[in-house]
């Protein structure tokens, strides 16, 4: 059960549409920092190239979504806030455990970040989608444009993640049979 003592803005209840809108976009203004942070990190671990500089390229990406989500909330007459995202924090602490158990093994931890980018971007995919239509039915056009454009890049980055996905659970599978 979520101690709401923990989360004092959590506190003060939603009572119509948009406050219930401004509420998730401060949930995901806080879910893209914490995923900026943890790209950040698992993009200096990973030996693959590939994957190396799809997690650089997303990490500018993430960056300019963070300024979109500062544009949303300019276009809804509020300051940007963080509304502290259990799933990100979640998502980013089992990938982090699971990327120190697999240090030893390079190729598998390699195949632990992309699972852990895919299970993110995922996450993030249906997050946006949801938020796209809350802004039109709340009829904010520029609004809908701005998440569009953060939902794009996410799906963009699903499907090349997903594609690498079967390459470096082979290249995982192969290495570790030979250290048997
Ligand atoms: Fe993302």
């Amino acid at each position: 059960m979520v101690n709401l003592q923990e989360r004092p803005a959590a506190v003060t209840k939603i009572t119509n549409m948009q406050e219930k809108f401004v509420y998730d976009i401060c949930s995901m203004y806080d879910a893209e920092y914490h995923f900026l942070e943890a790209q950040q990190m698992m993009s200096q671990c990973v030996a693959n190239q590939e994957l190396k500089s799809l997690l650089q390229k997303h990490i500018q990406e993430t960056e300019q979504q963070i300024r979109n989500l500062e544009q949303v909330f300019s276009n809804m007459g509020q300051q940007p806030k963080r509304m502290h995202c259990e799933v990100a924090v979640g998502l980013v602490s089992d990938g982090q455990r699971l990327i120190l158990l697999t240090s030893d093994h390079p190729r598998m931890l390699d195949l632990a970040v992309a699972e852990t980018q895919a299970k993110v971007e995922n996450f993030e995919v249906i997050c946006y989608r949801c938020l796209i239509t809350g802004a039109e039915g709340m009829k904010q056009n520029e609004v809908v444009k701005l998440l569009q454009q953060n939902l794009q890049q996410e799906q963009q980055t699903v499907e090349k993640i997903e594609q690498c996905l079967p390459k470096l659970r082979q290249e995982a599978m192969s290495n570790t049979a030979k250290a048997r």
